[in-house]
């Protein structure tokens, strides 16, 4: 496992928490392709693995927004706002240009999911720290 989910991860509301465990799950399996050298097709994986992280994105964000509705959390627009560029992030891979590109695909996806890991969860999402 590359990227490991550590106790400064924890935000302390249990189900939030897993969902976070998924989004590392994501990361580690794209990070696993990436270093993989026996498979030289990756482009259906890769797709797969940009349509999982965009399915699950979209679960794990409405969940943290009605729970952030729920106690009437005072960042929960700009939080939202932080999920909306994300998704927009994701949605604007172009999904054609992978398979010509599949090495920086995988390289730029876990660019900006890495840097959502450390930087959003970490310093966002843990702020809802109980
Ligand atoms: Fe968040």
């Amino acid at each position: 496992m590359h990227y490991e989910f550590t106790d400064d991860y924890l935000t302390g509301i249990e189900f939030i928490d897993q969902e976070h465990k998924k989004l590392f799950d994501i990361a580690n399996e794209a990070y696993d392709l990436l270093t993989n050298n026996f498979i030289n097709d990756k482009y259906d994986r890769i797709l797969n693995l940009v349509v999982e992280l965009r399915e699950y994105t979209i679960i794990h964000f409405a969940d943290e927004e009605k729970y952030m509705e729920s106690i009437q959390y005072l960042h929960r627009f700009s939080h939202k706002i932080e999920h909306m560029k994300f998704v927009e992030k994701l949605n604007s891979i172009n999904l054609e240009k992978i398979d010509a590109n599949q090495k920086d695909s995988i390289i730029d996806l876990l660019g900006f999911l890495v840097e959502w890991l450390q930087n959003h969860i970490k310093k966002k999402d843990c702020r809802l720290r109980k």
